[in-house]
């Protein structure tokens, strides 16, 4: 571990604090604190044409080096054990094994996005920086930041030996019963293709290949093996498609992975239109395809688009040895296409010096690292409701802390994304049960103890600890503090959906006891998801603190105190309850593991707050909202252009303390057709009084429908009408163009 850096920029002296200016503080971050940035950097700069490259080793190879590339294995001791030695050294997610005559390096792969896992602890001690969810990255609307965390979590992977990063989680959030969302960002195509785009270029700048997955559609994880997801094409290219296009375009990843379940019918990894059609002929993305891990099926992907089997060991065959051997001699598997198949592969390594060797053991600042998962949750807490006992004051006499384990740590996501963290897990709570992930399935607490985080920063107050096990002595407890802080928390995982919105073990119970007895109830959520909150009207303060990481008690410490003004902004719609989704029953749920199912998205691309829009029904908090200590107004909102739109505003910070705000502009209607649509965001950080211009760059394909016969985006003539508003439905100060008739891109 290397000494922390002073953090100021050497250009901007701007403090790793001074949110008015986030990108540039996360600019310094890049710049100054990851050594190997530059390094890696240049690398990949002095590459001068990956593509030259790649067909000049490639003309090179045998073909049983050729197909040597195109199948991995889930690189842990599973049943039939492996020796690390035989993988290059080092358990992980996945291995795929080099050719060394021609330079071509084995790939590590690791997974994720929210840090270097170590999965199941293969790797014994071996830990990472474990950065907040996806989520809360998200609700900071801060693309500097998602650069950041994208940065460190390629910089640690080199260091450990990796050079293929599975991560960044790009499935819009299609419900809030999905175990996986807490991985992924948003409910909107701009905001998940834009930070998703953002975490990419991080990972790369660092010699690491990016991955974007799980393409697509894989937005509910219970029987995601047989699961058929319906939707109408043009609406998966308005929405779930749209992210990913916008990530890929702006990002360039090295790779994407298919997912597990099927599309209209066909699965994911075998789906010609997907991966041909779309994301290589129409996208003309130059990278490789990967499967998730056991998510081939049968033979034939390739000519579907898949270039990589991973996870071999876990499909039923190794598809993409033996049988594509036979397949090559019999003539019905081309040369061309195993050659396309290396090539693409061969040239994502180039392109970001992915082929430069690693350095396994390597320095990692991890005080550098800790600040980003820091400042990821500072800016990722959403404040929901505030009847003015936030921030605690420091006069306050007596606090209790119940519940949530936060005596202890802060919550974790589990599946393949879980991050041990220096020092290891605080507290682990098996649940195994049934399924096939259920030996992953267990609450992992990391980092400090909110309750010795919060007494650190109010020396002269009581804080005691009451577990929340049981409502009536929680009551009890409330009843004799000045303040009480519920910590509630809810653990989701990869392979399982909720069943509904409420939080597990009776904690509901727990907060309408506390609420009852204590009129200074404050809830604090560690979920990875949205909840119903029956108690809400009872309470006075409210947190989304999402999965936190490593340094998230500290945050949720500093934002109920007051030493940091929240300026998070929720990434998702918190719906009343379950019958207000599009789907009111959770998917599948009763049925056993893996039984083909039908999901229906009929809701097409009118996800989230459009679907609630839609429907004319009020959220419980509506996608966009979030509170500070400071308020904001905004004026003089002006469209101009005739195809590419520009907006400008101004934003002014009229409380009498610094903060940072996310003015959001929505489309409301089209061509006489009202919808709802997030056009752009800006996160603007200002000192009191301060006011500052905002210009945002429309991208077209917002305000237009995707024609799925001339293959291109149409505008409909018309008026277009917009707002800027706080959040998805809010009132705001509005403003019109009229647009001409176009087809444009594709
Ligand atoms: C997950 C992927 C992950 C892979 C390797 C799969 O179960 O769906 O997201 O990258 O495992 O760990």
């Amino acid at each position: 571990m290397t000494e922390p850096r002073k953090k100021t920029c050497k250009n901007s002296r701007k403090t790793m604090r001074s949110t008015s200016r986030l990108s540039v503080a996360c600019l310094c971050v890049l710049t100054l604190q990851f050594p190997g940035l530059t390094l890696a950097a240049s690398a990949a700069n002095n590459t001068p044409d990956p593509d030259t490259k790649a067909r000049t080793i490639e003309a090179q190879m045998t073909d049983e080096e050729r197909f040597t590339l195109l199948h991995g294995i889930m690189a842990m001791p599973l049943k039939d054990p492996v020796p690390a030695s035989e993988l290059g050294g080092i358990y992980a997610a996945g291995y795929i094994e080099g050719v060394p005559r021609l330079g071509i390096p084995a790939l590590h792969e690791t997974d994720a996005s929210l840090g270097v896992t170590n999965p199941r602890g293969a790797r014994g001690n071996d830990f990472a920086t474990a950065l907040p969810a996806g989520l809360a990255l998200a609700s900071s609307f801060n693309p500097g930041l998602a650069r950041s965390a994208g940065a460190t979590v390629g910089n640690e992977a080199r260091a450990k030996g990796f050079n293929v990063l599975l991560g960044g989680g790009m499935d819009l959030i299609r419900d809030p019963r999905n175990g996986r969302n807490f991985e992924y960002l948003s409910e909107d195509p701009l905001l998940s293709g834009v930070l998703g785009a953002e975490e990419v270029i991080g990972a790369q700048s660092q010699g690491v290949v990016s991955t974007v997955k799980h393409y697509a559609l894989n937005a509910n994880e219970s029987h995601r093996r047989a699961l058929d997801a319906l939707i109408d094409p043009a609406a998966l290219r308005e929405s779930d498609l749209l992210a990913f296009q916008i990530a890929i375009e702006r990002g360039k990843p090295g790779s994407v992975m298919c997912s597990y379940n099927k599309v209209n019918g066909v699965y994911a990894c075998g789906n010609g239109y997907l991966q041909n059609e779309v994301l290589k002929e129409t996208w003309h993305w130059p990278g490789w395809i990967m499967s998730d891990w056991g998510a081939v099926y049968a033979a034939g992907y390739e000519q579907q688009g898949l270039d990589q089997q991973s996870g071999s060991q876990l499909d039923p065959k190794v598809w993409f040895d033996a049988p594509l051997k036979a397949d090559l001699a019999a003539g019905t598997f081309t040369h061309a296409r195993l050659s396309d198949m290396v090539r693409r592969i061969l040239r994502s390594l180039y392109a970001v010096g992915a082929d430069k060797p690693t350095s396994p053991g390597g320095p990692i600042d991890l005080a550098a690292h800790n600040e980003v998962a820091l400042e990821g949750e500072r800016e990722g807490i959403v404040l929901l409701k505030n009847d003015g006992v936030l921030p605690l004051a420091p006069t306050v006499h007596s606090i209790v802390v119940i519940g949530g384990h936060a005596n202890v740590g802060v919550l974790s996501g589990g599946g393949s994304s879980l991050v041990t963290p220096p020092g290891g897990f605080k507290a682990t709570n098996p649940l195994g049960g049934e399924g096939e992930m259920a030996d992953w399935r267990a609450e992992h607490y990391i980092g400090t103890a909110p309750l010795a985080e919060l007494r650190k920063l109010l020396p002269n107050a009581t804080i005691r600890y009451e577990p929340g096990l049981y409502p009536a002595s929680a009551a009890a407890v409330a009843q004799r503090a000045d303040v009480a802080i519920v910590f509630v928390t809810k653990y989701e995982q990869e392979g399982y959906d909720s069943p509904d919105l409420t939080l597990p073990a009776g904690q509901d119970a727990v907060v309408a006891a506390v609420a009852a007895a204590n009129p200074n109830t404050i809830v604090v959520l560690e979920t990875g998801n949205p909840i119903a909150m029956p108690w809400r009207d009872h309470i006075k303060g409210l947190v989304a603190a999402w999965y936190p990481g490593q340094a998230g008690a500290q945050a949720i410490a500093e934002v109920l105190t007051g030493k940091i003004n929240p300026s998070g902004h929720l990434p998702v719609t918190f719906p009343v309850s379950t019958a207000d989704l599009p789907r009111p029953d959770a998917p599948g749920l009763g049925t056993p593991e893996n039984e083909p199912i039908t999901v229906n998205y009929s809701e097409g691309a009118d996800v989230g707050y459009r679907w609630f829009a839609k429907q004319g029904r009020a959220p419980l908090y509506p996608f966009g909202y979030g509170l500070s200590y400071t308020h904001f107004g905004y004026s003089d909102l002006h469209l101009q252009g005739k195809s590419d739109i520009t907006a400008t505003f101004t934003v002014r910070n009229e409380g009498d303390r610094a903060g940072a705000d996310i003015p959001q502009l929505y489309l409301t209607s089209m061509a006489g057709t009202n919808t709802l649509r997030l056009l752009g965001f800006q996160r603007v950080s200002l000192a009191p009084g301060e006011s500052r211009q905002v210009e945002l760059h429309i991208d077209s394909r917002l305000l237009a429908t995707f024609d799925i016969h001339a293959k291109q985006w149409r505008i409909t003539p018309g008026r277009y009408e917009t707002s800027l508003a706080k959040y998805a439905g809010a009132e705001g100060e509005t403003a019109a163009v009229t647009l001409p008739k176009r087809l444009f891109g594709h």
